[in-house]
């Protein structure tokens, strides 16, 4: 352990929509003005980090992170003028803000795009993958990963929409201008980014490697060395086709390429593997306990873990690994689970008050392209509307981008216009109004939960331990230093159930149930969570 902690180990990070978090201005979107309104509501929850999804120049073809311009903001999130106000507020009320980085593609209205596709020997060809023939790789929203250009008769390369052209970084003049806008805006004051599929820029196209292609940790070096040395900032990589190895190597020693990754090996349980995210299977807790048990250990002492289960590209954490018929607990109990980890927690906007997942009716209240074209795909093979929906409703990437929910007056109190994705129907029963006025509300609990793990040391620096490994209803784990010994217990079971502790207990650092008294054979009701410092060996 090093002597001096890096305080991005210590910090919590909060993950802003910014399409759906505050509308200031009446016109259904959420934008920078309202961020800054509710910086209070973040600072008061224990935030030390906002990361704010993308609000470059863009055409929304996804949601922002198809970038027609990386030096300017879209004027649906307000001006630069408000970005800079908005950083300077943040600092002032001693949070950090960290930007979305998206430099795997662009929008195909990037200018670079444009000129690209004027001809073959245009100066900006390069910056982008262009070939005479197209081979089977497909594209992760469904359909091929190439798409014909008549006007050159040749085919670009875009591993999402179509609509989003991969860049070329075996190109170094591209990779230059990367790295002035990268340092454009570190030198503006932004402490840091969230690196979109940063895993997929040492791809080899015509060998067909994508993740962690053998360029990648050369351009994360090179990267490092242009932009991110010597800065006092923290960067975290988005990498959902990384090895766990590689993601402690590549954030592990004195200088770490990235200072932690968003690795995806817990996220794909509950999908039937070789199938994709939308063939659904039920998730099997021990397979998920052995994940972050890896997860754990891997990285204890080589490397840093980022902790998190849900984004916006993610279904709600209570819908997806709850209970809805215990949201309150169950919430809790997930949070508990999570953040007992070691590793820097990441709170999705609106876990902190149990948001769930949505079930739109029509389809056409759908507006995530990822969503609509697989729709289209699958109904194209016949699969009836309620198969797919049943998919869509699981795992759709709108459930986490409906407007949040800040109190129960019309929308939600999220804008005073239409806004541009239909709210949850069930605002009026979900809502930081009503959370935050109930003393055992949700947002309390993430608060105190914070409070604990910063106080106490072990969670920085304890040893994971598993508890009851074999069980599959519970989740339970102990951290351990040389001073401290805290167990962590989450129950996924929706009855009661059994167990025992061995050990003195000495006290209850937190519980969602205080009802229950904790004893060493104690039965627990659903859901049940809570963290004990206990006393002897383990
Ligand atoms: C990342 C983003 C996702 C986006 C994709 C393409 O996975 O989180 O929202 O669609 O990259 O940029
Ligand atoms: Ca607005």
């Amino acid at each position: 352990m090093e002597k001096e902690v890096k305080w991005w180990k210590n910090a919590v990070v909060y993950q802003i929509y910014p399409l759906s978090f505050m509308d200031s201005n009446g016109d259904g979107i959420g934008d920078l003005s309202g961020i800054q309104s509710k910086l209070d509501y973040l600072k008061n929850l224990g935030v030390d980090v906002i990361w704010l999804s993308p609000v470059y120049e863009s055409p929304m073809d996804d949601n922002g992170y198809d970038i027609k311009n990386y030096l300017a903001i879209d004027k649906i999130f307000g001006t630069m003028e408000d970005m800079k106000n908005l950083i300077e507020k943040t600092h002032q009320m001693g949070m950090r803000l960290i930007m979305d980085l998206v430099i795997n593609h662009t929008s195909d209205e990037h200018h670079w795009f444009l000129e690209s596709k004027k001809s073959n020997d245009n100066p900006y060809r390069d910056f982008y993958v262009w070939r005479d023939q197209p081979s089977e790789i497909g594209s992760v929203f469904g359909g091929s990963a190439w798409e014909y250009d008549e006007h050159t008769d040749s085919y670009y390369f875009h591993l999402f929409s179509k609509k989003q052209p991969d860049l070329n970084w075996d190109n170094p003049k591209l990779r230059e201008k990367i790295y002035a806008i990268v340092n454009f805006w570190l030198d503006m004051g932004i402490d840091g980014f969230r690196l979109d599929v940063i895993d997929l820029i040492g791809k080899d196209i015509d060998q067909k490697i994508l993740s962690d292609g053998p360029h990648l940790k050369k351009r994360l070096k090179e990267l490092y060395d242009q932009c991110f040395q010597g800065r006092d900032i923290m960067t975290v990589g988005e990498m959902p086709g990384l090895s766990l190895e590689s993601a402690a190597a590549i954030t592990s020693g004195k200088n770490p390429l990235l200072d932690m990754i968003f690795q995806f090996s817990h996220i794909s349980l509950d999908e039937i593997p070789g199938k994709g995210k939308w063939a659904l299977r039920p998730l099997d807790l021990i397979e998920f306990k052995n994940v972050f048990e890896k997860l754990q250990t891997t990285m204890f002492n080589h490397g840093w873990n980022s902790l998190f289960l849900a984004n916006h590209d993610q279904p709600r954490a209570v819908s997806r690994y709850g209970n809805l018929a215990y949201r309150v607990e169950s919430s809790k109990m997930l949070a508990t689970i999570l953040y007992g980890m070691q590793g820097t927690p990441y709170v999705y906007q609106g876990e902190e008050i149990g948001m769930t997942g949505v079930k739109f009716d029509n389809i056409d209240q759908y507006k995530d392209i990822e969503t609509k074209n697989i729709y289209q795909i699958l109904s194209n093979q016949g699969i009836p509307h309620e198969e797919i929906m049943a998919s869509i409703y699981a795992k759709g990437r709108d459930n986490s981008r409906t407007p949040f929910q800040w109190d129960d007056s019309r929308n939600a109190g999220f804008s005073t216009g239409n806004p541009w994705l239909d709210l949850n129907p069930n605002y009026k029963e979900i809502n930081v109004k009503k959370d935050l006025s109930n003393p055992d509300g949700v947002y309390h609990y993430f608060k105190k939960l914070f409070q604990i793990r910063k106080s106490n040391q072990v969670f920085l620096d304890g040893k994971f331990i598993p508890f009851m490994k074999d069980n599959p209803e519970l989740f339970g784990y102990y951290r351990k230093n040389k001073k401290d010994f805290v167990l962590i217990i989450g129950s996924f079971n929706d009855q009661s159930m059994q167990i025992e502790i061995p050990g003195k207990i000495l006290e209850v650092l937190i519980t969602n149930n205080p009802t229950i008294e904790v004893t060493n054979k104690m039965e627990i009701p659903p859901y049940y969570a809570c963290i004990l410092r206990i006393k002897g060996d383990q």
